[in-house]
């Protein structure tokens, strides 16, 4: 298999085949996806929680998001690299724009950033600049203060709607992918069949183009907050760290998970 590139993304949409993400926060465990077939890897500011042991992603830095992609990035041969602009990193286009390369520099392919609205300028100013961006929409973690906890979002017919629009407006933007987080399988499966660009799931059902996992929850290690609905222990599956990536990666490919059972209607 050759590495994955930024424009292979979607021709893997075009083609039907689906992407398989998880996240990472150091070299072994990214030497260890990339052997399993994991196609893309993130280094989500889910490290506040679940390697920091912060209650939310809020106090993570550029300089914790960089220090922990130049680890993974030490481990990849074959994955596609994304990296989170933590919180505030993205709140105008020239910080974005700073703490973009940075990450770039450790070692990412591309960069994640949560929301539409005035997000919007950021991406197109990152895209502009090349930098390929990732977009994240639905429940964004970095909202948590505003929304007062961890809600699935685009539930009634408005917010629904809204989500669609944004999902198009992010694609428009120039992002060219969107993690969909925490949305009814029909709200997911409508913006899927919207976009060009592929969509990655966790919590948004089977019909996305991808999933994706945080690497903690695949593998049942206890971070001190409430397993979310859509989580799945595939270690117990797997046999073994690597068994578990391995079979996260077929079930996800075969389209067995996310089943009814780890999805929202
Ligand atoms: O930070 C993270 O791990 C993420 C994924 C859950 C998509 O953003
Ligand atoms: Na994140």
């Amino acid at each position: 298999d050759k590495p994955w590139t930024v424009p292979a993304l979607e021709q893997a949409k075009r083609d039907g085949r689906r992407l398989v993400m998880l996240t990472c926060y150091d070299a072994g465990f990214a030497r260890t996806m990339d052997a399993a077939g994991i196609d893309l890897v993130l280094v989500g500011d889910s490290l506040g929680m679940v390697v920091q042991g912060h209650d939310s992603t809020i106090p993570v830095t550029t300089a914790d998001v960089a220090y922990h992609t130049a680890c993974v990035a030490r481990g990849l041969d074959k994955a596609l690299l994304i990296a989170d602009l933590p919180f505030g990193a993205d709140a105008t286009p020239e910080r974005a724009l700073d703490a973009s390369i940075r990450l770039l520099q450790a070692g990412a392919a591309m960069v994640k950033l949560e929301g539409a609205a005035h997000k919007l300028e950021v991406i197109r100013f990152l895209v502009d600049r090349e930098i390929p961006v990732c977009a994240h929409l639905g429940l964004t973690p970095q909202s948590v203060l505003r929304l007062g906890g961890y809600k699935v979002q685009g539930r009634d017919e408005v917010a629904a709607a809204r989500l669609r629009e944004d999902a198009l407006a992010v694609q428009d933007a120039g992002a060219t992918l969107l993690v969909l987080e925490c949305v009814p399988t029909p709200v997911a499966a409508a913006i899927t069949s919207d976009l060009r660009i592929p969509t990655i799931g966790i919590g948004a059902g089977p019909q996305c183009d991808g999933q994706v996992l945080v690497l903690h929850d695949l593998l049942g290690v206890n971070s001190g907050h409430r397993r979310p609905r859509f989580v799945k222990d595939f270690l117990a599956e797997g046999g073994s760290i690597a068994g578990a990536f391995a079979a996260y990666a077929q079930a996800v490919r075969d389209g067995s998970f996310p089943d009814a059972e780890h999805s929202y209607a």
